[in-house]
Protein backbone atom coordinates (compact mmCIF):
# COMPACT_ATOMS: atom_id res chain seq x y z
CA UNK A 1 0.00 0.00 0.00
CA UNK A 2 1.45 3.33 -0.99
CA UNK A 3 1.16 6.33 1.43
CA UNK A 4 0.16 6.54 5.10
CA UNK A 5 -2.85 4.86 6.88
CA UNK A 6 -5.47 7.50 7.73
CA UNK A 7 -7.43 7.29 10.95
CA UNK A 8 -10.21 10.00 11.72
CA UNK A 9 -10.43 10.40 16.11
CA UNK A 10 -13.88 10.81 16.18
CA UNK A 11 -16.90 11.33 18.81
CA UNK A 12 -19.93 14.19 18.32
CA UNK A 13 -20.02 14.03 22.29
CA UNK A 14 -16.95 16.63 23.94
CA UNK A 15 -14.66 15.72 26.51
CA UNK A 16 -14.74 11.69 25.42
CA UNK A 17 -10.59 12.18 24.83
CA UNK A 18 -10.55 12.53 21.35
CA UNK A 19 -7.61 14.90 21.58
CA UNK A 20 -5.88 13.34 24.30
CA UNK A 21 -6.10 9.98 22.55
CA UNK A 22 -4.78 11.92 19.02
CA UNK A 23 -1.77 13.11 21.01
CA UNK A 24 -1.15 10.12 23.01
CA UNK A 25 -1.53 7.47 20.79
CA UNK A 26 0.17 9.79 17.68
CA UNK A 27 3.17 10.32 20.27
CA UNK A 28 3.11 6.17 21.16
CA UNK A 29 3.20 5.31 17.86
CA UNK A 30 6.23 7.72 17.10
CA UNK A 31 8.25 6.33 20.12
CA UNK A 32 7.36 3.04 18.27
CA UNK A 33 9.15 4.74 15.45
CA UNK A 34 6.34 5.34 13.16
CA UNK A 35 6.62 8.52 11.26
CA UNK A 36 3.26 10.18 12.15
CA UNK A 37 1.25 13.32 11.26
CA UNK A 38 -1.85 14.36 13.47
CA UNK A 39 -4.21 16.82 12.25
CA UNK A 40 -5.91 19.71 14.36
CA UNK A 41 -9.32 20.41 13.11
CA UNK A 42 -11.12 21.82 15.77
CA UNK A 43 -11.31 25.33 15.82
CA UNK A 44 -11.23 24.96 19.99
CA UNK A 45 -7.16 24.27 18.77
CA UNK A 46 -7.04 21.68 21.72
CA UNK A 47 -4.81 19.26 19.98
CA UNK A 48 -2.76 22.54 18.90
CA UNK A 49 -2.13 23.74 21.90
CA UNK A 50 -1.13 20.46 24.01
CA UNK A 51 1.90 20.05 21.32
CA UNK A 52 3.32 23.68 20.76
CA UNK A 53 0.80 25.72 22.16
CA UNK A 54 -1.14 28.74 19.83
CA UNK A 55 -0.93 30.09 16.74
CA UNK A 56 -0.74 32.98 16.03
CA UNK A 57 -2.96 34.93 12.88
CA UNK A 58 -0.49 36.55 11.27
CA UNK A 59 -1.27 38.57 8.06
CA UNK A 60 0.45 36.50 4.87
CA UNK A 61 0.47 33.34 6.55
CA UNK A 62 -1.45 30.68 5.27
CA UNK A 63 -3.82 28.53 7.92
CA UNK A 64 -5.55 25.69 7.93
CA UNK A 65 -8.67 27.46 7.15
CA UNK A 66 -6.64 29.39 3.76
CA UNK A 67 -5.56 25.43 2.49
CA UNK A 68 -9.48 24.25 3.16
CA UNK A 69 -11.09 27.66 1.03
CA UNK A 70 -8.32 27.16 -1.83
CA UNK A 71 -8.44 23.31 -1.41
CA UNK A 72 -4.38 23.47 -1.36
CA UNK A 73 -1.77 21.28 -0.17
CA UNK A 74 -0.76 21.45 3.98
CA UNK A 75 2.69 21.20 3.11
CA UNK A 76 3.75 24.31 4.19
CA UNK A 77 1.49 24.18 7.64
CA UNK A 78 3.16 21.05 8.98
CA UNK A 79 5.10 21.77 12.03
CA UNK A 80 7.27 19.36 14.12
CA UNK A 81 6.25 18.48 17.78
CA UNK A 82 9.01 18.46 20.66
CA UNK A 83 8.22 14.36 20.29
CA UNK A 84 10.41 12.91 17.17
CA UNK A 85 8.50 11.35 14.45
CA UNK A 86 5.45 13.29 15.95
CA UNK A 87 4.46 16.44 13.54
CA UNK A 88 1.44 18.47 13.53
CA UNK A 89 -0.78 20.64 11.34
CA UNK A 90 -2.35 22.75 13.49
CA UNK A 91 -5.38 24.81 14.02
CA UNK A 92 -5.93 28.35 14.20
CA UNK A 93 -8.44 30.81 15.54
CA UNK A 94 -9.94 31.05 11.76
CA UNK A 95 -11.27 27.63 11.51
CA UNK A 96 -14.15 28.53 12.84
CA UNK A 97 -15.30 29.79 9.64
CA UNK A 98 -14.11 26.70 7.79
CA UNK A 99 -18.08 24.61 8.14
CA UNK A 100 -20.06 27.72 6.88
CA UNK A 101 -17.18 28.21 4.18
CA UNK A 102 -17.53 24.61 3.12
CA UNK A 103 -21.35 24.58 2.69
CA UNK A 104 -21.11 26.12 -0.57
CA UNK A 105 -18.15 24.84 -2.17
CA UNK A 106 -18.18 21.98 -4.64
CA UNK A 107 -17.35 18.42 -3.76
CA UNK A 108 -17.73 20.16 -0.03
CA UNK A 109 -16.95 16.65 1.29
CA UNK A 110 -14.11 15.45 -0.21
CA UNK A 111 -11.92 18.90 0.30
CA UNK A 112 -9.96 17.86 3.18
CA UNK A 113 -9.20 14.40 0.47
CA UNK A 114 -8.33 16.72 -2.14
CA UNK A 115 -5.73 18.93 0.36
CA UNK A 116 -4.31 15.51 1.09
CA UNK A 117 -3.80 14.28 -2.03
CA UNK A 118 -2.08 17.24 -2.91
CA UNK A 119 0.53 17.47 0.20
CA UNK A 120 3.95 16.06 -0.69
CA UNK A 121 5.18 14.84 2.72
CA UNK A 122 2.27 12.80 3.06
CA UNK A 123 4.29 9.69 1.96
CA UNK A 124 7.16 10.01 4.51
CA UNK A 125 4.29 9.13 7.08
CA UNK A 126 2.81 5.63 8.15
CA UNK A 127 -0.34 7.27 9.60
CA UNK A 128 -2.20 10.26 9.62
CA UNK A 129 -4.51 10.99 12.85
CA UNK A 130 -7.23 13.65 12.71
CA UNK A 131 -8.77 15.04 15.76
CA UNK A 132 -12.23 15.64 14.90
CA UNK A 133 -14.15 18.25 16.42
CA UNK A 134 -17.04 17.42 18.98
CA UNK A 135 -20.01 17.48 16.32
CA UNK A 136 -20.85 15.55 12.74
CA UNK A 137 -20.10 18.85 11.04
CA UNK A 138 -18.65 19.09 7.57
CA UNK A 139 -15.24 19.01 8.63
CA UNK A 140 -16.14 15.89 10.40
CA UNK A 141 -17.71 14.48 6.93
CA UNK A 142 -14.95 15.77 5.54
CA UNK A 143 -12.19 13.59 7.83
CA UNK A 144 -14.14 10.72 7.59
CA UNK A 145 -14.48 10.92 4.03
CA UNK A 146 -10.75 11.17 4.00
CA UNK A 147 -10.00 8.54 6.24
CA UNK A 148 -9.78 4.82 5.84
CA UNK A 149 -10.62 4.15 9.73
CA UNK A 150 -11.93 5.67 12.09
CA UNK A 151 -11.84 5.34 15.91
CA UNK A 152 -14.54 6.30 18.80
CA UNK A 153 -13.02 7.22 21.83
CA UNK A 154 -16.40 7.01 24.55
CA UNK A 155 -16.12 7.94 28.50
CA UNK A 156 -17.44 4.44 30.35
CA UNK A 157 -20.47 6.69 31.34
CA UNK A 158 -24.15 5.97 30.12
CA UNK A 159 -24.76 8.90 28.01
CA UNK A 160 -21.59 8.74 25.75
CA UNK A 161 -22.78 4.99 25.71
CA UNK A 162 -26.16 5.69 24.24
CA UNK A 163 -24.14 8.48 21.87
CA UNK A 164 -22.74 5.66 20.37
CA UNK A 165 -25.92 4.86 18.62
CA UNK A 166 -26.06 7.88 17.13
CA UNK A 167 -22.78 8.11 15.71
CA UNK A 168 -23.06 4.41 14.48
CA UNK A 169 -26.34 5.82 12.39
CA UNK A 170 -25.04 9.16 11.26
CA UNK A 171 -21.79 7.44 10.21
CA UNK A 172 -23.59 4.85 8.15
CA UNK A 173 -24.83 7.40 6.33
CA UNK A 174 -21.75 8.47 4.85
CA UNK A 175 -21.52 5.08 3.16
CA UNK A 176 -21.77 6.88 0.03
CA UNK A 177 -19.07 9.44 0.34
CA UNK A 178 -16.76 7.43 2.47
CA UNK A 179 -17.43 3.66 1.05
CA UNK A 180 -14.05 2.69 2.30
CA UNK A 181 -14.39 3.67 5.83
CA UNK A 182 -14.41 1.11 8.54
CA UNK A 183 -14.53 1.34 11.98
CA UNK A 184 -11.29 0.56 13.50
CA UNK A 185 -12.81 0.35 17.45
CA UNK A 186 -14.46 1.81 20.01
CA UNK A 187 -12.09 2.80 23.32
CA UNK A 188 -13.25 3.19 26.64
CA UNK A 189 -11.54 6.22 28.06
CA UNK A 190 -11.77 7.60 32.02
CA UNK A 191 -12.16 4.22 33.25
CA UNK A 192 -12.46 4.05 37.07
CA UNK A 193 -12.66 0.23 37.65
CA UNK A 194 -14.29 1.66 41.37
CA UNK A 195 -16.89 3.07 40.00
CA UNK A 196 -19.82 0.51 39.33
CA UNK A 197 -21.17 2.48 35.94
CA UNK A 198 -18.14 2.43 34.51
CA UNK A 199 -18.05 -1.91 34.76
CA UNK A 200 -21.45 -1.63 33.63
CA UNK A 201 -21.45 0.07 31.20
CA UNK A 202 -17.96 -1.83 30.04
CA UNK A 203 -19.77 -5.62 29.98
CA UNK A 204 -22.71 -3.80 28.21
CA UNK A 205 -20.10 -2.55 25.44
CA UNK A 206 -18.25 -5.62 25.52
CA UNK A 207 -21.39 -7.56 24.62
CA UNK A 208 -23.14 -5.52 22.36
CA UNK A 209 -19.43 -4.77 19.87
CA UNK A 210 -17.52 -7.33 20.94
CA UNK A 211 -14.58 -7.23 19.02
CA UNK A 212 -15.28 -3.65 17.61
CA UNK A 213 -14.47 -2.70 21.28
CA UNK A 214 -10.68 -2.05 21.81
CA UNK A 215 -9.22 -4.57 25.02
CA UNK A 216 -7.24 -1.62 25.46
CA UNK A 217 -8.65 1.31 28.17
CA UNK A 218 -7.64 4.80 29.19
CA UNK A 219 -7.82 4.77 32.82
CA UNK A 220 -8.92 7.98 34.64
CA UNK A 221 -5.56 10.12 35.10
CA UNK A 222 -5.17 13.36 36.95
CA UNK A 223 -1.75 14.04 35.42
CA UNK A 224 -3.11 13.41 32.34
CA UNK A 225 -5.42 17.13 32.84
CA UNK A 226 -1.89 19.06 33.47
CA UNK A 227 0.11 17.22 30.74
CA UNK A 228 -0.96 19.89 27.17
CA UNK A 229 -0.42 22.97 29.79
CA UNK A 230 3.03 22.26 30.03
CA UNK A 231 3.11 21.57 26.55
CA UNK A 232 3.75 17.85 27.14
CA UNK A 233 2.58 14.10 26.15
CA UNK A 234 1.70 11.75 28.47
CA UNK A 235 5.11 9.92 27.69
CA UNK A 236 6.79 13.20 28.92
CA UNK A 237 4.61 14.42 31.73
CA UNK A 238 4.89 10.79 33.50
CA UNK A 239 8.45 10.60 32.61
CA UNK A 240 7.86 6.68 34.39
CA UNK A 241 7.58 3.52 32.45
CA UNK A 242 5.03 2.09 34.84
CA UNK A 243 3.18 5.80 35.02
CA UNK A 244 -0.80 5.24 34.37
CA UNK A 245 -1.19 6.72 30.99
CA UNK A 246 2.05 5.37 29.90
CA UNK A 247 0.71 2.22 30.28
CA UNK A 248 -2.44 2.49 28.86
CA UNK A 249 -1.14 4.39 25.67
CA UNK A 250 1.50 1.78 25.36
CA UNK A 251 -1.11 -1.03 25.02
CA UNK A 252 -3.60 1.17 22.93
CA UNK A 253 -0.78 1.62 20.17
CA UNK A 254 -0.07 -1.99 20.34
CA UNK A 255 -3.36 -3.02 19.81
CA UNK A 256 -4.25 0.00 17.33
CA UNK A 257 -1.64 -1.70 15.21
CA UNK A 258 -2.25 -5.42 16.10
CA UNK A 259 -5.62 -4.48 14.58
CA UNK A 260 -4.46 -3.05 11.04
CA UNK A 261 -2.13 -6.04 10.79
CA UNK A 262 -5.37 -8.37 11.04
CA UNK A 263 -7.58 -6.54 8.81
CA UNK A 264 -4.61 -6.19 6.25
CA UNK A 265 -4.91 -10.20 5.98
CA UNK A 266 -8.53 -10.28 5.10
CA UNK A 267 -10.28 -8.77 2.12
CA UNK A 268 -12.47 -5.71 2.80
CA UNK A 269 -15.50 -7.36 1.91
CA UNK A 270 -15.37 -9.29 4.72
CA UNK A 271 -14.30 -6.69 7.32
CA UNK A 272 -17.25 -4.79 6.34
CA UNK A 273 -20.00 -7.70 6.24
CA UNK A 274 -18.58 -8.32 9.92
CA UNK A 275 -18.28 -4.47 11.04
N1 LIG B 1 -7.15 9.84 31.42
C1 LIG B 1 -7.82 10.95 31.74
N2 LIG B 1 -8.61 10.97 32.84
C2 LIG B 1 -9.32 12.09 33.15
N3 LIG B 1 -9.31 13.22 32.45
C3 LIG B 1 -8.54 13.27 31.35
C4 LIG B 1 -7.76 12.14 30.94
N4 LIG B 1 -7.10 12.45 29.81
C5 LIG B 1 -7.43 13.73 29.53
N5 LIG B 1 -8.30 14.22 30.43
C6 LIG B 1 -8.93 15.56 30.44
O1 LIG B 1 -10.26 15.45 29.94
C7 LIG B 1 -10.64 16.63 29.23
C8 LIG B 1 -11.25 16.29 27.90
O2 LIG B 1 -10.30 15.60 27.10
P1 LIG B 1 -10.17 15.90 25.55
O3 LIG B 1 -9.14 14.97 25.03
O4 LIG B 1 -9.95 17.36 25.32
O5 LIG B 1 -11.61 15.48 25.03
P2 LIG B 1 -12.31 15.79 23.62
O6 LIG B 1 -11.24 16.11 22.64
O7 LIG B 1 -13.06 14.54 23.27
O8 LIG B 1 -13.28 16.93 23.85
C9 LIG B 1 -9.38 17.46 29.09
O9 LIG B 1 -9.47 18.56 29.95
C10 LIG B 1 -8.27 16.52 29.48
O10 LIG B 1 -7.20 17.17 30.09
MG1 LIG C 1 -10.96 17.80 21.43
Amino acid sequence: MTGPTIVSIVNHKGGCLKTTVTANLGAALARAGKRVLVLDLDAQQNLTQSLIGSVELLDGTPTLYDAFLDEASLDALITRTPQVNLDLVPCAEDFVGADLSLVCAVGREHVLRTCLARTRALESYDFVLADCPPSISLVVVNALAASQWFLVPCSAEFLPMVGLTLLGNSVRKLQKIAPDLRLLGVVLTRYAKHERVCRHVESLLRRELAGNLFESIIRVNTKAKSAPSVRRTIFEYEDDPAGRGTVDFTRLAEEFLARLDAASDFPKEELVAHG
